[in-house]
């Protein structure tokens, strides 16, 4: 049997940080606000010059420095992305060029906050059925980029950065499940609707309170299939690595898991909510800062636009 393992991890984050002690300036809004009812202090934001497919790159670089295998080696390109450069080509497609390398596959994947399991589960199934043996996984978003600064429900809350991991075909079991799931008809909930207006930048709109809602009865339900789905128990959880989209989303997951915060990998006070990135970002700190070790079982899970959710259970 072919199992996908994860070899290495990589992140990237823009140079420019935007505290919340920055947004007071232009917005009705307080530190202690944000810090009370989302838990973020602070977010990167991307450079002028800087592209999705730049941040994406660095974070591949990233994690290539720390695995086993070159970049020739890479079979396969996914990059979960809801901010690419440019219409076409795919932001996949630009990385590969960055890196020098040519003619394996690549392409992205558009599912928001859950873009990054979406493109792990569509991964893992290229190696389980032993189609491919490297694959370099990336979740790059500049959020900054379709955020409207003047709306202080927005502005507050999301963040620039990528992260990348490379999926290698192993004997012994590294990601054990993975589950995704869409639900269309909450379309207008959380969306960036085109204006078709080129001098107006189309931007994020939020039922903010509905979505926070409907995020924690989703989550609940991912965390149940995923641990049906593998005879597992609560208990047997060594690390959450959720999407970083509000602490108070994150504090009520670890509840249902019976999980103390100091097990869940938090990134969100330093990075806000980037998208497609946040559980790479999160997934590298957790290794590169030692808490997560070789043999551990993780869980990560995310919920975002679409509504799309979904859940991956990997022993690292
Ligand atoms: N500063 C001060 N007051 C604010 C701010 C702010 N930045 N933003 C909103 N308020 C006010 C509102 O205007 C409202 O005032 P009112 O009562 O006078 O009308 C009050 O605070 C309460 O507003 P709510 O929207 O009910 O506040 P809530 O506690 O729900 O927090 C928030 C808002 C942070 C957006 C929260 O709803 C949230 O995090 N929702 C989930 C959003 C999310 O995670 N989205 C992404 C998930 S999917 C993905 O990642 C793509």
């Amino acid at each position: 049997m072919i199992y996908s393992k994860i070899n290495a991890t990589g992140s990237y984050l823009p140079e420019r940080i935007l505290s919340n002690k920055d947004l007071e300036k232009s917005l009705d809004t307080t530190d202690e606000w944000i810090v009370s009812r989302t838990g973020i202090k602070e977010r990167h934001i991307i450079g002028d010059d800087e592209t999705t497919s730049d941040m994406a790159y660095k974070a591949a670089l990233d994690a290539l420095k720390s695995s086993t295998i070159n970049p020739s080696e890479i079979d396969l390109i996914i990059v979960a992305t809801t901010t690419p450069d440019k219409v076409f080509p795919s932001t996949a497609c630009s990385v590969q060029n960055k890196l020098n390398i040519g003619e394996s596959p690549a392409f992205d994947i558009q599912a928001v906050c859950s873009g990054f399991i979406y493109a792990l589960s569509i991964a893992d199934k290229f190696i389980k059925t032993g189609a491919k043996k490297n694959i370099l996984v990336i979740g790059a978003d500049a959020m900054s980029r379709i955020t409207d600064y003047t709306d202080r429900s927005n502005a507050i809350l999301w963040g620039d950065g990528a992260g990348a991991v490379i999926l290698t075909a192993t004997d012994k079991p590294g990601i054990l499940s993975t589950h995704i799931h869409s639900e269309g008809k909450y379309e207008s909930m959380l969306h960036v609707p085109r204006s078709n207006n080129p001098s107006k930048k189309d931007t994020i709109e939020m039922q903010g309170n509905q979505v926070f809602k409907m995020a924690v009865n989703t989550l609940d339900r991912i965390v149940d299939e995923t641990l049906n789905a593998n005879n597992l128990m609560k208990s047997d959880i060594d690390w959450l690595v959720p999407h970083q989209a509000n602490i108070r989303i994150l504090e009520a997951t670890a509840k249902k898991l019976e999980m103390p915060m100091d097990k869940v990998v938090v990134t969100l006070d330093k990075h806000g909510n980037t998208s497609a990135a946040s559980i790479p970002l999160a997934l590298d700190y957790g290794v590169r800062s030692g808490k997560i070790k070789s043999g551990e079982t993780i869980l990560m899970e995310a919920f975002g636009g679409g509504f799309t959710w979904g859940s991956a259970l990997i022993k690292y």
